[in-house]
């Protein structure tokens, strides 16, 4: 029997180059307002952190703001692939360093940057991992969490957290705003500005990027089938499944 930190590793390793070519991870909204936060608010000086760091494409949207930029991903194969690319980019603040966000190998107020996208709802011990963000984080320095949102209503909630299971083995849960307010506080991050975007998730490339074997999806085409109009309009799903959830990005800072 497998731990989730090997279901993690078995379900990204292969999977860079998808995840490099994705267009949902590749480009959006929420890149261009995390350059506009950072390049206003982070010193050009800055070691910056990202967790999670998936194929970098937050790390490479960030570097050019900041000195270092630590790309830090349980997968080695994630981690091979940010590597290669940000040489290519000629992004040479760029660094990698393989590890988990629920216990961050390092110093206290190491960074004036923590970052995380589309990561968090992997993670199995979240509210740990939120305090070691803000352990590692400076007096007064900021953190961006960017990921996608679960839904206030249980009926919707259930629903989407059980396709994403289906499809992905290694996804926990995705928090709604009212729990990623909560954990936040309760941390010592304060919230300075937050937004939410709406994201189509086509169903041939959402499905084909993680390889869901066959059976599973005929599975979540089952549900999607039968869903309940609540969930249809909530998801706004679509006949050939493909759905809409929202991202939410938050920007923090920690008390000086
Ligand atoms: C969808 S990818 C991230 C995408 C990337 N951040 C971007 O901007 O395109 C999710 C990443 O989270 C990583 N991950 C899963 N569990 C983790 C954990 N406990 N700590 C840190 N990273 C984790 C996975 O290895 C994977 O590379």
């Amino acid at each position: 029997m497998r731990t989730h930190e090997q279901t993690v590793q078995t379900q990204f390793d292969p999977r860079a180059q998808a995840y490099l070519t994705s267009a949902v991870h590749a480009v959006g909204p929420d890149l261009e307002r995390a350059q506009v936060l950072v390049s206003k608010a982070v010193p050009a000086a800055a070691q910056a952190l990202d967790i999670g760091c998936g194929a970098g494409h937050l790390s490479f949207a960030l570097a050019p703001y900041v000195a270092r930029m630590l790309a830090f991903d349980p997968s080695p194969g994630m981690l091979a692939a940010v590597a290669q690319t940000a040489a290519a980019k000629g992004l040479t603040g760029v660094e990698t360093r393989q590890g988990n966000a629920e216990s961050l190998p390092f110093d206290d107020c190491t960074f004036q940057l923590v970052c995380t996208r589309y990561s968090t709802h992997h993670w199995t011990r979240l509210q740990e991992a939120v305090r070691e963000m803000a352990r590692v984080l400076a007096p007064g320095a900021h953190a961006l969490v960017i990921d996608t949102l679960g839904h206030e209503d249980p009926l919707v909630d259930t629903f989407l957290q059980s396709i994403e299971l289906l499809r992905d083995p290694s996804h926990v849960r995705n928090r709604s705003g009212r729990e990623w307010r909560s954990l936040l506080q309760s941390a010592g991050l304060l919230e300075r500005e937050s937004a939410e975007w709406a994201t189509r998730l086509d169903f041939a490339s959402w499905a084909e990027r993680m390889r869901t074997p066959a059976e599973r999806v005929a599975v979540i085409r089952s549900l999607q089938e039968g869903a309940p109009r609540e969930v249809c309009e909530a998801l706004v799903l679509e006949p050939d499944g493909s759905f809409t959830i929202r991202t939410g990005l938050f920007w923090l800072q920690k008390s000086a």
